[in-house]
């Protein structure tokens, strides 16, 4: 393990804002995409070892048939398998710690997690803290450990949503200290990951909503930080994924077992996080920053406090210097006519993002509507900004971010 320079990942990259940096590109996670792949699962699990701790969450995989699928895999190929089940959305640190126990008491040799990003994340902080000593996943996220040792992960993909399936990040959350921090290492990268979009058909209208938003957020945060790039591949890229998701999102609404765009929702959901699409800009997740101080204190659903920061935080930013990049996404992604005026090219986008938020995924448009108010707001504003500022397009302090969260009520 080795310390990064700071415990929030936002302040981990450096770089020029509109330059093409320097960039190492190494994902060694590898996808088994489509309806047919999971009879790969025991050879996959195999090669790690014979004992697999199987985490999943409040119920759904039993619902859709796959926690018996799995199981049935499992036994006839004799692996033996422990449980840790009802991994919370928002996973906790309690939670990853009793797995870790059952991971150090039975010798485990793989964690499976069977889930969404809640229990992905909630098997790499498992994975993490059962090669400690302390078997305590927190200090880990607390201190801001590169996790550099973990048991490996294999996960089986049932919400399009957070990209964890690829990425190397957990976020996992403290209920008693109210932080909900991100865990980041290689080694949390899953080593094997299965995506059948048919896991997700299953999935209440509101999760497709806020996993759709949250894919399309993930790409925002560095759409913005890449700017007026040189490298306008990956823009072209970026827009592609955002356009995928306008497109497809309310298909999945209307349509739940509708293989297309569940498809494109799950690939999408992967490629916004795998580091492709930010080769060479500047990572930045300010919005992403603002939320997860929502939903440590509120518990809220993190897709939709996105939905409700994104378009504030894109109004309050919005000036000459960032207004083409935001007339850009309306002209790209949302297929508005280009204008030669640039702020109002801007206004039309930022128009375009809430519209898409808060009438076409039908999500709630204001902190008052989930019943939250300004009481936490400085102390939340000045933990968004650990000590310092949220970079990306604009810098943000702590005063600009409660202006910001003052804008979502
Ligand atoms: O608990 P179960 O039974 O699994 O039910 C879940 C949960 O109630 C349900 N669900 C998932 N797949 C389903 C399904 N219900 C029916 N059919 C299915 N196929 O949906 C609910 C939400 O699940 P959850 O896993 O919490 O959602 P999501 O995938 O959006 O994960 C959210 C968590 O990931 C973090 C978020 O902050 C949040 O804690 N993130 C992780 C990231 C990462 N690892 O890189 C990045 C993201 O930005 C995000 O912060
Ligand atoms: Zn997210």
């Amino acid at each position: 393990m080795r310390h990064i320079k700071q415990a929030d990942k936002y302040k981990r990259m450096k770089g020029k804002v509109t330059a093409m940096n320097d960039f190492i590109f190494h994902n060694a996670d590898k996808v088994y995409f489509g309806k047919n792949q999971i009879e790969h699962l025991p050879e996959e699990l195999l090669q790690f070892g014979k004992k697999v701790l199987l985490v999943y969450g409040g119920g759904s995989i039993k619902r859709i048939g796959l926690y018996d699928t799995v199981v049935s895999l499992l036994k006839s190929n004799h692996i033996e398998f422990f449980e840790l089940s009802g991994v919370e959305p928002n996973p906790r640190h309690t939670t990853a710690n009793r797995g870790a126990e059952i991971c150090k008491r039975e010798g485990i040799d793989v964690v499976l997690a069977v889930g969404g990003g809640s229990t992905i994340d909630c098997a790499k902080g498992i994975a993490a803290a059962a090669l400690t000593e302390s078997g305590d996943v927190w200090p880990l996220v607390s201190k801001g450990v590169w996790v550099t040792e973990a048991l490996p992960v294999v996960a089986i993909l049932t919400n399009a949503a957070t990209g964890s399936e690829m990425d190397a990040w957990a976020v996992i959350s403290n209920m008693d200290t109210n932080e909900k921090i991100g865990l980041g290492g290689d080694a949390l990268v899953p080593r094997v990951a299965f995506e059948n979009p048919e896991y997700s058909y299953s999935l209440p209208t509101y999760q497709t909503a806020c996993g759709s938003f949250d894919i399309f957020n993930h790409v925002l945060d560095n759409y913005y930080l890449a700017g007026d790039a040189t490298f306008d591949m990956i823009l072209e890229f970026q827009e592609a994924v955002m356009r995928a998701v306008v497109k497809w999102a309310p298909v999945a609404m209307e349509e739940p077992e509708n293989y297309e765009a569940r498809a494109n929702l799950m690939w999408a959901s992967s490629m916004a996080l795998n580091t492709v699409l930010d080769a060479g800009t500047l990572h930045g997740c300010a919005c992403h920053a603002m939320e997860h101080e929502l939903s440590a204190y509120y518990d809220i659903t993190h897709g939709h406090g996105l939905a409700i920061v994104t378009p504030r935080w894109l109004t309050y930013i919005l000036d000459e210097t960032t207004a083409p990049a935001i007339s850009r996404l309306g002209v790209k992604v949302f297929g508005i006519p280009e204008t030669s005026d640039a702020i109002e090219g801007a206004k039309k986008a930022i128009a375009a993002v809430s519209d898409f938020c808060f009438k076409t995924l039908g999500l709630q448009g204001s902190l008052a509507d989930l019943g939250i108010d300004d009481a936490h707001f400085k102390v939340m504003a000045d933990h968004a900004c650990a000590g310092g500022c949220i970079s990306g397009p604009k810098n943000l302090t702590a005063a600009d971010v409660e202006a910001i969260y003052r804008m979502c009520l």
